[in-house]
């Protein structure tokens, strides 16, 4: 081996690993979700999976409770929305809740327990309109939810706040350095985007305000009546970082959802991708109407760092699975969350 080829080599080598260690270790799985070739491919690995499997076990449900005797709202002084329940519906209940949302600190989480009718801890307004939320998802967002439904645990899984929630982000700045020029909300390795330098906020946008999501523009440069272009490159650029965020929140490849010979038709796409449309607007129905009403209950430490509360996005459920707790249906154990209580 003549001396600049054993040079050419220790550089190369070492190079080539540094490439390939960003990659992943064989054996990985394809399956073909679609029409023949490489557009509608999924990549799985399997290492992957049997680890989320292992984090994504439904709790078993306890004994259905008797219907009969007095019920709820006879009994107690302050039940607002399950008062129909029979008193013993309502205690098999409040310990579900209890494992659900506050394990460690149980019936105290949310109550005085020398009094459990007073509303002083604002765990337990939260919780009551938590309870309403619930249902509202059960009953309205089937095309999303389908019979599998949800539950507290689908989000918190034993943890007072779920996992995975997010705050609208504070304003960032490059330090000190005018030279490289507005950050604009991106350009940074964001956890939120999978690491991208995409904009790192695609939620405010999309699973809270009902900007447009696409990328080819309906026109050739022509502005809209506000003056604004929206199919612009840095709405295309929020695009992908909200799509991003969809295919790690459900542990997929962008072909779960579509073709991408051609990602902007919906013939093409798989139903899932349907599925997924209800689910944004699902989600900004749950973060509109349900969290930020809920502002002021909270305390200021749970505010984020613009004083909004914790949101919804597609992680909070489904934490790495394509179907939450991999459609392990254990909303139909808890009849009173299928549907929304009339007052
Ligand atoms: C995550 C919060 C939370 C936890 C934990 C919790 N509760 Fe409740 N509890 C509530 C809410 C919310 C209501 C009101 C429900 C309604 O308005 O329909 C309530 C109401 C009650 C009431 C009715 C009081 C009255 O007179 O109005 C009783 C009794 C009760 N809970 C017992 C318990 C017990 C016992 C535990 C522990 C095993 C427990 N709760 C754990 C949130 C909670
Ligand atoms: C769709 C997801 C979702 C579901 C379902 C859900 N929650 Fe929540 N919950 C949240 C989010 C988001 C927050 C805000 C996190 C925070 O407290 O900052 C929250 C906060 C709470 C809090 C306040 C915790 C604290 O310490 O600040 C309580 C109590 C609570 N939920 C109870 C419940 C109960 C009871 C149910 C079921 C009846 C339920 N949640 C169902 C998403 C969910
Ligand atoms: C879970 C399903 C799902 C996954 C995974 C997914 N998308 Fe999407 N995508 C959608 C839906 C739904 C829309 C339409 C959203 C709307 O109009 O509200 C969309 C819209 C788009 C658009 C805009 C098309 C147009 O009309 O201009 C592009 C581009 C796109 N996705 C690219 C991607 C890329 C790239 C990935 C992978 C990083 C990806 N998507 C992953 C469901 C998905
Ligand atoms: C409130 C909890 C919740 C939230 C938030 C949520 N999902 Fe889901 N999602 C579910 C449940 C439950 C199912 C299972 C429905 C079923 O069994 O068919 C599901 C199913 C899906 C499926 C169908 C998977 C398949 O293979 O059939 C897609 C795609 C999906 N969700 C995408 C999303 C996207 C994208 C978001 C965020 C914009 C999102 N979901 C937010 C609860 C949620």
């Amino acid at each position: 081996m003549n001396k600049s080829l054993r040079l050419l080599l220790c550089v190369l080598v070492p190079a080539a690993a540094a490439l390939l260690s960003g990659c992943e270790r064989p054996p990985i799985d394809t399956v073909q979700t679609g029409f023949r070739g490489t557009g509608m491919e999924q990549i799985y690995n399997p290492r992957t999976l049997l680890k989320q499997a292992s984090l994504n076990q439904a709790p078993v449900a306890p004994e259905a409770a008797s219907a009969d005797g007095p019920k709820a709202k006879d009994i107690y002084k302050n039940v607002q929305v399950l008062g129909d329940l029979s008193v013993a519906q309502f205690s098999r209940h409040m310990a579900s809740i209890t494992q659900w949302v506050a394990p460690d600190a149980g019936c105290a989480y949310c109550h005085n327990v020398e009094n459990f009718a007073e509303d002083a801890k604002y765990t337990k307004v939260v919780a009551r309109r938590m309870i309403q939320m619930t249902q509202r998802v059960n009953q309205d967002w089937k095309p999303h939810v389908a019979e599998t439904g949800v539950t507290c645990y689908t989000c918190h899984r034993g943890n007072n706040i779920p996992a995975n929630v997010w705050f609208a982000p504070k304003d960032r700045k490059y330090a000190n350095n005018s030279v490289m020029g507005d950050l604009a909300g991106q350009n940074l390795a964001s956890k939120s985007v999978g690491l991208t330098s995409l904009p790192f906020d695609p939620f405010t946008p999309y699973l809270k305000d009902a900007a447009p999501i696409r990328v080819n523009g309906d026109s050739a440069m022509v502005l809209r009546g506000d003056g604004v272009n929206r199919s612009s490159t840095k709405q295309a650029e929020h695009t992908y970082g909200l799509m991003v965020h969809m295919s790690e929140s459900l542990g997929v490849n962008c072909t779960y959802c579509h073709n991408t010979r051609d990602f902007q038709s919906w013939e093409q796409s798989r139903p899932q991708r349907v599925t997924a449309w209800y689910g944004i607007r699902m989600a900004r129905d749950l973060n509109n109407d349900y969290m930020t009403p809920l502002t002021d209950t909270f305390p200021a430490h749970r505010l984020g760092p613009k004083g909004d509360v914790a949101k919804v996005n597609c992680t909070t459920c489904h934490q790495g699975a394509y179907k939450p707790l991999y459609g392990a249906a254990m909303a139909k154990d808890y009849p009173e969350l299928q549907s929304v209580a009339k007052p």
